[in-house]
């Protein structure tokens, strides 16, 4: 374990997150913002832990995170899916790991929220592009959870601005009445209250290309890490999870993103890698010209899932076999 960079607000330990925790005192962390290795088939260069040996690997994290963090504190984990190998069908890994979480070790869901990114690829090729079968996986699940049921939490730091159907409903006026659901909707529902309170589907697409930390890595022959979390979301729940000061923990830091955000937040922060060469890229983001304006990434809207279907009368037939069969090439460009 070596204390390989400082900064105002934080430090980036080189080294097992498991080593580092040993000596961190109960109690001592607000937030832990992270996204560790994935449970994947195909695996990054960091290495994966297969999908069925997830559970057991994370078990000595998992005891841990929950002795430093404060009660008033959050764990929020991001942590993609994955395929079964050779067959169109998901793990489960990352739903035990939750349920583990909970069971285990005595986490509260503070509640789920998905990550969609919009720029994904269509992958896994095979059953999405050749055989058409699945669709695009393009959601990471992201686990808040919290040793307690009251972890401090404002959802007035995320706020966003008011749809276009909103503003008009606040301009024309909404009819109080019981909705079908239910639900009585009253009056106050349209008081403008200046913003929104957005739902747990957060939209970023991960497309970093032209970033300082990208350009510096590729002139100094370093190689940038491939699994990098976009930096909107680990400032969203810093923002909405900590107040200045407070102390934010990324044991599997990467290339430090969450240090970057944190720092740019004013939180103390603490991120732990253990390959050296991502942390020797880290540093990139802690050059006075990197801190430089944040871009926003723009608001997405989602097509109709109807809006190229032409009715009943134009469908083909559905492969019988459930698509075990590889198809021949078709001409069909839909
Ligand atoms: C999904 S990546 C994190 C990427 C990071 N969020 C970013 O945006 O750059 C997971 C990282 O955890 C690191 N890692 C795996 N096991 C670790 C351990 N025991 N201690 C510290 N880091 C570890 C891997 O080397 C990998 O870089």
């Amino acid at each position: 374990m070596s204390n390989f960079f400082k900064t105002e607000f934080g430090r980036m330990y080189l080294g097992d997150a498991l080593e580092l925790m040993s000596v961190m005192e109960d109690h001592s962390i607000d937030l832990i913002m992270t996204s560790p290795p994935f449970g994947l088939v195909r695996k990054k260069d960091y290495g994966n832990v297969d999908a069925d040996q997830y559970l057991d690997w994370f078990r000595p994290f998992a005891k841990e995170f929950r002795r430093v963090l404060k009660n008033s504190g959050s764990m929020v984990i991001d942590i993609g899916g994955s395929w079964i190998p050779g067959q169109p069908t998901r793990s489960l890994y990352h739903y035990e790991l939750l349920i583990m979480l909970c069971k285990e070790f005595g986490f509260h869901l503070a509640q789920e929220f998905f990550w969609w990114n919009p720029s994904k690829l269509p992958t896994p090729a095979e059953w999405v592009n050749i055989r058409r079968i699945r669709v695009k996986d393009a959601i990471d699940c992201i686990w808040w959870l919290s040793p307690t049921p009251w972890p401090k939490a404002s959802n007035r730091r995320v706020l966003v601005p008011y749809s276009d159907s909103m503003k008009g409903l606040l301009k024309n006026g909404y009819n109080a009445k019981l909705r079908p659901s239910g639900h009585d909707i009253s009056a106050k529902f349209s008081v403008n209250n200046g913003a929104s309170i957005p739902p747990n589907l957060i939209a970023i697409a991960n497309t970093e290309s032209n970033s300082i930390y990208l350009r510096l890595c590729k002139e100094n022959g370093i190689k940038p890490h491939p699994a990098r979390y976009p930096a909107d979301l680990p400032e969203y729940f810093i923002r909405m999870l900590t107040d200045q000061d407070d102390l934010v923990f990324d044991p599997f830091a990467g290339s430090c993103v969450t240090g970057e955000v944190a720092e740019k937040l004013k939180r103390r922060w603490i991120c732990c890698e253990l390959i050296e060469e991502y942390l020797k890229g880290a540093l990139y983001r802690f050059k006075p010209e990197t801190k430089s304006k944040t871009k926003k990434t723009p608001s997405y809207n989602l097509s109709h899932p109807a809006a190229l279907w032409h009715g009943p009368a134009n469908e083909n037939p559905l492969p019988q076999d459930g698509g075990k069969q590889r198809p021949n090439k078709t001409k069909s460009k839909v």
